[in-house]
């Protein structure tokens, strides 16, 4: 797939590694990309997107779940929820794939440096702060307080729960989890709250004036967050929004992807609350 001048709009090609099944649907794929898409990676924002293509289905945004520079590979959660997933969940490891990007605005790193962040994520929304909080935790010194709240439906849906309970005993950051009902006693030692993620905003005590929140999630829970946060005192530019459209080009050619005047692929998929006011279909 590899050409001699490359246009965005090429996909490179790529194997993948590994399957790590996280949840009944939803799995993490280690792809390996030919040595030339790892150097355009290498400028790799959290919070940006990579365009995936399956070999008969065709391709899909994704945001990294990581994207650990020294193995050379891009770590993609993907939930299995139609034609493209399907396929990409019935693949075995050495399967060849191609790879575009990073594309879009990730999150704005320099302007977080020195402060505090306060990671929100709902469900499958965990996937793109999961890069995003390992590299916080990668440069710790860099920020100031970490937190993580994250909330799933039940306890069999909460991704990378071991990981993220052995993140925070190791001490750099602060965990909260919560699930919307737990059916059974919880497994594997860890501990989270029976409620909504909002909930747990609700009562804690953070210092709001300097704080970034970060936010993906399901569409309904941003409009809550953004309202609970700026209650609590967090200006709406320094609340950052993760957010999904149907993509084609990824590279602001087509429109698919517009959220009132601004293109979802490249002024974001991050955006800041303060942007975002004034288009009512944006969240
Ligand atoms: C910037 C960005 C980052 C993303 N990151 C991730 C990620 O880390 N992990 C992950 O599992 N998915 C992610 N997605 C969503 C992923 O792209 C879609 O799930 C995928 O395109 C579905 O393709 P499909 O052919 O399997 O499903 P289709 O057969 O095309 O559709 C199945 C269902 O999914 C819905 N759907 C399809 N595309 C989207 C979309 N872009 N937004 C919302 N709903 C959609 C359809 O309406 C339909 O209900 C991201 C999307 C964007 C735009
Ligand atoms: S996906 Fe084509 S303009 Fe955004």
């Amino acid at each position: 797939m590899k050409q001699p001048h490359h246009s965005p709009h090429l996909p490179y090609s790529a194997y993948l590694v590994e399957r790590r099944d996280l949840s009944e649907d939803t799995s993490l794929f280690r792809i390996a990309p030919e040595a030339d898409a790892l150097t355009e990676l290498s400028s790799f924002v959290p919070g940006q997107f990579v365009q995936l293509s399956v070999p008969g289905g065709g391709e899909i945004p994704i945001s990294p779940a990581d994207l650990p520079a020294a193995q050379g590979t891009v770590e993609l959660c993907v939930r299995r929820v139609g034609h493209v997933t399907e396929l990409l969940h019935k693949l075995e490891p050495g399967a060849q794939l191609g790879l575009r990007g990073p594309f879009g605005c990730g999150f704005p790193l320099d302007d977080m440096a020195g402060r505090p962040v306060l990671l929100l994520a709902g469900g499958l929304g965990i996937a793109p702060l999961r890069s995003l909080l390992m590299h916080l935790l990668r440069q710790r010194e860099r920020y100031g307080d970490i937190t993580l709240m994250y909330g799933a439906k039940q306890p069999g849906l909460m991704l990378f729960r071991e990981e993220l309970a052995a993140l925070a005993a190791a001490g750099g950051m602060r965990l909260y989890l919560t699930v919307d009902f737990a059916p059974e006693q919880l497994e594997g030692g860890y501990s989270c709250a029976i409620g909504l993620l909002p909930d747990l905003l609700k009562g804690f005590r953070f210092d709001a004036a300097n704080t970034y929140a970060a936010v993906c999630g399901p569409p309904p829970l941003y409009r809550c967050l953004v309202a609970d946060l700026e209650r609590a005192g967090v200006a709406a530019q320094r609340i950052l929004l993760s957010l999904e459209r149907r993509m084609r080009c990824g590279v602001g050619r087509c429109c698919h992807c517009a959220i009132g005047q601004k293109l979802c692929c490249v002024d974001g998929p991050v955006f800041r609350a303060s942007d975002l006011k004034g288009i009512p279909e944006a969240l």
